[in-house]
């Protein structure tokens, strides 16, 4: 009998490995088909390795630019009893098809918040010959994260600050629509959250790594961010979220002042609302999330984590132009079509007429879905 399959709070209730590898693949395929990237990168480190950005990134660089790549991420390994992660999967996929290719790669699962972990990293690249790293993206999202100092653990919570927040939420498992409301954060919640999800992890990265020589010279460092419409403002901008990614971007430029001796730069890339694990649990965001698709694919502007990633390796840090585009804070912006004016009026639209009866003819909620169970390796015939 099959399972019914369910994804409750972005988990899913089950994981289908040939599917995982295929996911990988399919974006492997995509990457060898584009011209190689100019002048790209040569050794990688990934922090968050397993999926979303991180992989798309990975793969962007290994079979774009031919790097050696180097990837870190927190993911559970098959048992006899029970299967991996998707992550782990997808990470085995992932040095399967280099390993063909002939290209270097090789993945380490740990936790990237502690010391151990960048320790075994640094004494890997000594081992292991792939050379100082002369790209380092730092692509983690997580709920939690112990201070390697002090071992103190902290939590992020996803919460407007500063005023409660009411409005509706799409679960994009299932299609339901329900109002929600969420008190504004305590401070200690803030705090919580810019200690998960902020800059200082990305920071002792990059100090270890120049600390034991690992940098190369003009050796460019990348994390990921968000910003969005007004419509979500309240949720992730202005709130929890916001506060850590607001201390992320103020990040990259004490990494900046850090590695400029050696000509090294550091970047905030502001990327585009993507269906991946880390997203489908923002509140409020996954109605916005399933409207904006809608209006993307209709006017051929849909990406997902690899054309997003391949597009800031092959348009924006590397190839023919050596100045890289940045907006007037010195972010890198992938999100130019999310954030299009016509793309935004057409989303605000959608949003304004959503009711939980119209959400499957007014938004691209069955292909988001499809796209969220995709991460764990079902296609919609898995489901039927
Ligand atoms: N998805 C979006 O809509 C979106 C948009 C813009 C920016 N971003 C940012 O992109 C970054 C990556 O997010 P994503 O959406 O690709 O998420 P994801 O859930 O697909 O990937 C997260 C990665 O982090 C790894 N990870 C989590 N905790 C870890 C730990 N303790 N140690 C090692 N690895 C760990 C996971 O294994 C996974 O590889 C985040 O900073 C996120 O805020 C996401």
């Amino acid at each position: 009998m099959k399972k019914t399959l369910r994804i409750v709070s972005g988990v899913c209730n089950s994981v289908n490995p040939a599917g995982c590898f295929s996911n990988v693949r399919n974006w492997i395929e995509a990457e060898k088909k584009l011209p190689p990237i100019e002048d790209g990168p040569r050794s990688v480190l990934i922090l968050g390795c397993s999926g979303g950005y991180g992989m798309g990134a990975r793969i962007s660089a290994a079979f774009g630019a031919g790097a050696r790549t180097l990837g870190v991420s927190f993911e559970r390994q098959p048992t006899v009893r029970k299967k991996g992660t998707p992550g782990w999967y997808n990470n085995h996929a992932f040095d399967m098809a280099s390993a063909e290719a002939g290209l270097f790669s090789e993945t380490l699962l740990g936790d990237a918040f502690s010391n151990v972990t960048r320790e075994a990293v640094i004494e890997r690249v000594k081992k292991n010959g792939m050379g100082a790293f002369d790209l380092v993206i730092y692509s983690l999202a997580s709920p939690m994260r112990t201070d390697p100092v002090s071992g103190v653990t902290y939590r992020s919570i996803i919460k407007p600050t500063g005023k409660k927040l009411t409005g509706s939420t799409l679960d994009v498992a299932t299609g339901k629509m329900t109002d929600v409301s969420f008190d504004p954060a305590t401070e200690d919640e803030i705090a919580s959250t810019v200690k998960v999800m902020g800059g200082e992890d990305w920071k002792l990265w990059i100090e270890a790594l120049q600390g034991a020589d690992m940098l190369a010279h003009d050796a460019k460092t990348i994390a990921l961010s968000y910003i969005g419409p007004d419509a979500t403002h309240a949720i992730y901008r202005s709130g929890t979220l916001g506060k850590a990614k607001e201390h992320l971007e103020a990040t990259a430029a004490e990494i900046n002042e850090l590695i400029s001796k050696k000509r090294g730069s550091a970047y905030v890339s502001v990327n585009r609302a993507l269906v991946t694990r880390a997203s489908v649990v923002i509140p409020i965001m996954s109605a916005y999330l399933c409207a904006l698709n809608k209006v993307l694919k209709a006017k051929g502007l849909n990406e997902n984590c690899h054309e997003q990633m391949s597009r800031l390796l092959r348009d924006r840090l590397y190839g023919s132009d050596p100045v890289v585009a940045v907006d007037e804070k010195g972010r890198i912006r992938l999100d130019d079509w999310e954030m299009r004016e016509d793309v935004q009026v057409e989303t605000a639209s959608i949003l304004e007429r959503l009711t939980p009866d119209n959400v499957e003819k007014l938004t691209d909620w069955a292909g988001c879905s499809d796209e969220l169970f995709g991460l764990f390796g079902f296609s919609p015939a898995d489901r039927a």
